[in-house]
């Protein structure tokens, strides 16, 4: 399979890449800054340069032509309220759009669980972050494409067990972004899991048996 990923430098884009090309995938890796080659070439991707800001839909679709999956998992991650629209938000429609007229329909998001920040002061920051989010998945939800969003729980950098808690509606809790980035292989390979919108936090089920069950297998 030939996997584009946008956000592949990212903290779930990095452990990512390396699932994808230790099972013999084909991962492709969107960077902006040069130095980002190298950090995408070392999960085992292949870099390649562009921006959801500066790029167009049409120079993006370039790009994903010929691809099987896109995997979106670029956010603003707490830059300002403008980044965040342009990046979760409008980043998103126009990666939706170049998909779309690059024929490539499967297409995984990462978006955020709709619990997030129940439990402390939040921040008008945070609540504009929320809402790009769900408009963005609102956006996907009516586009043709073959999507699965994926909502974790509060991400961590700790390592993955590869055990989760995946389901349509989970209570609220925290995931590694390695379980996340395993639990988005684990989608990528289940083609009949599609048009659903799964949430995740760790958990005691082992992930490929999460995803085959969402799955109807
Ligand atoms: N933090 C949490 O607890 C939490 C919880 C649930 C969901 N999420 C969501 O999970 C997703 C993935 O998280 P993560 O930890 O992997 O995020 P991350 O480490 O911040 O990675 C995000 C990636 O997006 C890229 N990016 C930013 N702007 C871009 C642009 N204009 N064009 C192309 N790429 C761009 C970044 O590249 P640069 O290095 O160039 O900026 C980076 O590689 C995010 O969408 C986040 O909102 C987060």
């Amino acid at each position: 399979m030939k996997v584009f990923q946008i956000g592949a430098a990212g903290g779930v884009g990095r452990p990512l890449a390396r699932l994808l090309t230790a099972r013999g995938d084909e991962a492709t890796g969107m960077h902006r800054a040069p130095a980002q080659a190298e950090v995408i070439r070392e999960s085992g991707a292949t870099p390649v340069t562009g921006d959801l800001i500066h790029d167009s839909v049409a120079e993006l679709a370039a790009k994903l032509a010929g691809y099987d999956a896109v995997v979106f998992t670029a956010g603003a991650h707490g830059t300002g309220m403008e980044l965040t629209t342009a990046i979760d938000g409008d980043g998103l429609v126009k990666a939706a759009a170049a998909a779309a007229e690059a024929g490539v329909r499967r297409f995984v998001l990462v978006s955020v669980f709709p619990d997030a920040g129940r439990d402390r002061e939040t921040s008008e920051g945070f609540e504009h972050y929320m809402r790009v989010k769900k408009d963005a998945d609102a956006h996907l939800v009516r586009t043709d494409l073959d999507w699965v969003i994926v909502r974790p729980g509060t991400l961590l950098d700790e390592p993955g067990t590869g055990l989760v808690s995946a389901d349509l509606a989970i209570g609220y809790g925290s995931v590694p972004r390695e379980d996340v980035a395993a639990f988005i292989d684990a989608v990528l390979h289940e083609p009949a899991l599609s048009r659903v919108i799964v949430e995740l936090t760790s958990g005691t089920t082992p992930v490929g048996e999460a995803a085959a069950r969402l799955a109807g297998r």
